[in-house]
């Protein structure tokens, strides 16, 4: 079938669906012994997991194990009870379907193991966080206490479940378990007060008196041994190899303190536990036809260990008290009625402790919220019995159990084939045994076992086991599942006794003897014990015997009718969810490992039906689902169907299955469903799916993650325009306040401007303020940096005057400056300039030319200077005269205007006119002498030196011409002192005295080429060009 399996299958088939010979039970059991041989204890039919009690501790349930379970897919690995709760778990998530997994098989077939492992499994599955954990602590530590007061070693099962227990994990929408609930069933409490040879009581009895505290043990009265007591010692087999009763007791006391009982309520369950050993102990003794207990002492300890008074347990214990008429008559009982009260005392009060400790569970298991979660159940319930003498509690188990088998004929067998049928797909109906006719045969109205054995316990007169029995033949003995010692054929009546009816029920034959029924049935305490227990101080037995039961008038529903109603609800419950199987086979009944008995094993694999349900799974299909569901789940796989299709579903799954490449004898379109024959097909578009799941949620992710930015976004948006809008009305009454500001700066500028020429006013005040500043800025950027820099910043009208004084300030300043970096030589030669500019300027044209020159003190040739030492410093030069200026100069004679060469020297004393060729002097002429000095106003040379006569005697002015005329004349008025006497004549002539007191006129013109020579009128004529 599949490649993968194939390979997987290691030892025989891991499906018997995979089995070639698939009608043939030979094959079947072969490939069960081949894997148990192997310690493959688990093999799947389809979905339903087959599971064989090893009787041996393999590791194959351990952390790892449970790792490589996890989200894989069912037929992805060999087959394990991990599987089918992962299966479950994920279809609970999945697909939000309330799950059940159905336990079944007879006493010691591992079904309370099993139903152990898949909590394990859901424990370590789910999500971890300290509620949940709480929880799942609880749901796994419910387990110990319940196995110790409801399991009990039997001869089939060393931890045998005496009692049905289905209990529902709740699971919040994360997958994690939040609560649970615990339903209870029929308590087989006749073990209470007797065991079979070779069997216990329930454990919790050998546990507390095995505890070991001594403190404890005087607590309650125990001995420390259990084979002291009556109640624990009839099956004398007190020694369990496989069972440590004192490390029991403590794994119990560890899992009371995590559910939640207190110390008061577990002194309070221990006390009770003791009683009940204690009321086993009592014996009676009779003395004329009222018996009497043999050992008050031992009343006296349990009337303590309940907190009631000894006296109200003694008489209830030996009286009983009848209502005739309105009238209480109270009448002793005989020995045999004493044991009859004790022993319904004792299962009455450990009966009802028992569902007392399940409700208390199921409060410590109560979800904290009330949030709608998804359930799912465990069903671990008696399995078949088949024992040497059965009585009422084995009718009661069978009867479930034959309800059991019909539920599961309903699921699979039967309602898989009406399926097929109503969906129109072909098939051919396979044949299997439906059980239902048992079923009517126990419970159907009025002629079923139940109603007749009520009618029997109802009915006044004298009923009795034996009239029960006569009315079931008489009105059911045709039916061909019963038989009875009257109805059987004559060898078969040889195995049946007049005691006895046999049921053919769907597991195999079994002999009820109906001693005790319709007293279990009736389930009756008398009155005065239930009296004397609802008046005790234990906080259970006063809880358990409410005192408005004993007012109560109504005749309590029998336990056959009350078993039959709480079958009815459980089947209710089961059938609303979705049901996994899990059947479990005993390899062999001596609970050894290793061997297996082909017969006890053919038989149970025959009446569990695994042969029928391997018939219709093969020839059926693995795996349905209405259209609508499919299409839900896998529409993503196709382009064409996602994300909607518009037409029919039907429509929308064909092209599903078409583009998912579907066989043809992979498939069939039914009317609602499809039908897919092979688990791989649909394991294979399971594992595209959860590929594509990545995807869409990526998609998903990114729509989501966009749709909450552009949120973000949007809102940061309308956040960011909100700051803007007042930043900007900030700005803007910032901006109207400076602009304002400005305006009347500015209007108050203009006013200033136009009260400006008026004296200063407060119109004015700052525009005034405002000019004086902003023109000594100017000033401050534009003032001259350079004496020669004459240009000044033009001052407003207003500070005409201050511009003025600044102006010379600057000037003055620069002035200093410039002062105070020159030489004292350029200082001289300034002062001469300063000179010369005072006598030349705006007079002589060649004034102008002169100013670029410095002046220079020597202007002899270098001939001239060996003269000048030799003869002039050294004869004619006074010793304190200081030479001031030598130059050559040319005289006219002052007769005839000759022209002569001479040398000028001027001294601070005498103006020393020299020969040029030997320096003789021509002219001396002291200052003193000097009246004046005559030049023209043009650009000639000439420059007169008037003399006064009478100290020059006749000689006249001296003519003389020098090419630095303003130099010459500039050093002699300032060696002189003379400056005030230097004349310009711009007349054009200029006179002066010609030797002998004679007057010469010198005339000046204007000329292109300059020329100095005597005219023919007898003067002297200077031709000056202009400059
Ligand atoms: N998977 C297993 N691995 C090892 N031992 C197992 C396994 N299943 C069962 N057993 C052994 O078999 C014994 C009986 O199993 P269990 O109590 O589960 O039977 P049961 O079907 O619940 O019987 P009952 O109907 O009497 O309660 C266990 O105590 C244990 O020793
Ligand atoms: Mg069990």
């Amino acid at each position: 079938m599949d490649e993968e399996l194939h390979r997987r299958d290691i030892v025989g088939v891991q499906d018997f669906v995979l089995l070639e010979d698939f009608k043939s039970p030979e094959a079947f059991l072969s490939n069960l012994a081949k894997r148990f041989q192997a310690n493959l204890i688990y093999t799947y039919i389809g979905p339903v997991l087959v599971s064989i009690n090893p009787y041996k501790t393999l590791d194959i349930y351990n952390d790892e194990v449970i790792k490589t379970y996890r989200n894989v897919n069912f037929y992805e690995l060999p087959p394990h009870i991990f599987a089918i709760a992962d299966a479950a778990y994920r279809s609970m998530r999945g697909e939000n379907r309330d799950q059940c997994v159905l336990i079944s098989g007879e006493s010691g077939a591992g079904k309370t193991e099993a139903s152990k492992k898949i909590l394990q499994y859901v424990a370590a599955t789910s999500t971890h966080s300290s509620d949940v954990e709480r929880v799942k602590d609880r749901l796994l530590q419910s387990n110990p206490i319940l196995e110790a007061f409801g399991n009990a070693k039997t001869n089939r099962n060393d931890n045998s479940s005496r009692f049905g227990k289905y209990m529902d994990i709740q699971f919040n929408f994360k997958g994690a378990p939040v609560g649970g609930h615990i339903l209870n069933y029929l308590l087989e409490k006749s073990r209470v007060v007797h065991q079979a040879t070779g069997e216990r009581n329930f454990h919790i009895f050998y546990q507390l008196v095995r505890s070991g505290d001594q403190g404890r043990l005087s607590k309650y009265s125990l001995t420390g041994s259990p084979n002291d007591h009556f109640y624990l010692n009839q099956g004398e087999s007190v020694e369990v190899e496989s069972i440590d009763d004192r490390k029991d007791f403590q794994t119990v006391k560890n899992a009371l303190d995590i559910c939640d009982f207190s110390e008061s309520h577990q002194d309070a369950l221990f006390s009770i536990v003791a009683s009940v050993i204690h009321l086993g102990d009592l014996e009676f003794q009779e003395d004329s036809g009222v018996a009497m207990v043999t050992d008050k002492e031992k009343v006296n300890t349990i009337a303590g260990l309940l907190g009631c008074e000894e006296e109200v347990l003694l008489s209830a214990l030996h009286h009983r008290t009848i209502e005739a008429k309105g009238e209480k008559v109270k009448s002793p009982l005989n020995v045999d009625q004493c044991l009859y009260a004790r022993d319904a005392l004792a299962k009455g009060v450990y009966d009802r402790l028992f569902t007392w400790m399940v409700q208390r569970i199921n409060i410590s298991l109560q979800q904290r919220g009330k949030l709608k979660c998804n359930l799912m159940g465990l069903l671990d319930i008696y399995g078949f019995e088949i024992f040497q003498y059965n009585s009422f509690e084995q009718f009661c188990i069978n009867y479930c159990n034959e309800k059991l088998q019909q539920l599961f004929i309903e699921l699979t067998l039967k309602s898989e084939q009406e399926e097929y049928q109503r969906e129109g797909i072909e098939w051919e109906p396979v044949q299997y045994f439906n059980n239902k006719i048992i079923c009517d045969l126990v419970e159907a109205k009025p002629v079923g076992i139940i109603a007749i054995l009520d009618e029997e316990c109802l009915r006044p007169g004298e009923p009795s086991d034996q009239t029960f029995l006569d009315k079931l033949t008489q009105t059911i003995g045709s039916h061909p599942h019963y038989v009875s010692h009257v109805t059987a054929d004559s060898a078969t009546r040889k195995t049946i006794s007049r005691d006895q009816f046999r049921l053919k029920h769907y597991a195999g034959d079994v002999t009820y003897n109906i001693k005790g029924f319709l007293d279990k049935n009736n389930n009756l305490l008398f009155r005065d014990l239930k009296a004397a227990m609802s008046a005790t101080t234990n906080i259970i037995t006063s809880q358990c015997f409410p005192k408005d039961e004993l007012l109560s008038k109504k005749r309590p529903e029998t336990a056959a009718a009350q078993f039959k109603t709480s079958l009815a609800q459980l089947m209710e419950i089961l059938m609303s969810k979705e049901p996994a199987y899990v059947r479990c086979i005993k390899p062999n009944d001596f609970k050894r490992p290793a061997i297996f008995d082909e017969k006890i094993v053919n038989h149970q694999v025959k009446y569990l039906g695994l042969m029928e349900n391997l018939r219709v799974r093969r020839a059926g299909f693995a795996y349905r689902r209405p259209y609508e569901v499919f299409f839900k789940r896998y529409k993503s796989l196709c382009p064409a169907t996602w994300p909607n299709y518009p037409g029919p579903e039907k429509e929308g799954v064909q092209l599903l299955v078409n583009h998912l490449q579907y066989q043809d004898d992979d498939y069939r379109m039914g009317k609602t469903k499809l039908f897919i024959r092979f688990p791989r097909v649909l394991f294979a578009t399971e594992d595209a799916f959860q590929a594509r799941k990545h995807g869409l949620a990526t998609t998903i992710q990114a729509k989501y993650r966009c749709f909450h930015q552009r949120k973000v976004y949007l809102k940061m948006r309308v956040s960011a325009i909100m700051v803007q809008c007042y930043w900007r009305r900030y700005a803007a009454i910032k901006e109207r306040e400076r602009r304002k500001r400005a305006v009347e700066i500015i209007r108050k500028f203009i006013k200033g401007f136009m009260y400006r020429k008026k004296p200063e006013c407060d119109e004015n005040r700052e525009f005034i303020r405002y000019t004086k500043i902003n023109y000594l800025e100017r000033v401050k950027k534009e003032a001259p940096k350079t004496v020669l820099d004459k240009k000044w910043p033009a001052p407003p009208e207003l500070l005409m005057e201050t511009s003025d004084l600044l102006q010379k300030l600057a000037m003055r300043n620069l002035m200093l400056k410039y002062v105070k970096t020159i030489s004292p030589s350029r200082k001289l030669q300034l002062q001469q300039k300063v000179v010369a500019e005072n006598i030349f300027k705006g007079k002589k044209e060649s004034y102008p030319y002169s100013v670029k020159d410095q002046f220079v003190d020597n202007r002899l040739a270098a001939h001239h200077e060996s003269l000048r030492t030799s003869v002039f410093e050294a004869t004619i030069k006074q010793a304190d005269e200081k030479v001031l200026y030598c130059t050559g100069v040319t005289k006219f004679d002052r007769h005839g205007y000759k022209p002569r060469n001479r040398v000028m020297i001027v001294t601070d004393k005498t103006i020393y006119v020299l020969n040029d060729k030997d320096f003789k002097t021509k002219d001396k002429i002291p200052y003193a002498l000097v009246k004046g000095i005559v030049l023209s106003s043009l650009t000639d040379g000439i420059f007169v030196i008037i003399v006064s006569t009478a100290e020059n005697g006749s000689k006249g002015d001296l003519i003389l011409q020098s090419d630095y005329v303003v130099e010459a004349v500039t050093k002699i008025a300032m060696a002189g002192n003379i400056s005030s006497m230097i004349k310009i004549s711009n007349n054009g002539n200029i006179n002066h005295d010609m030797m002998s007191g004679k007057q010469g006129i010198i005339e000046f013109s204007k000329g292109n080429m300059y020329s100095v020579k005597k005219g023919k009128n007898g003067q002297l004529c200077v031709i000056a060009p202009p400059l």
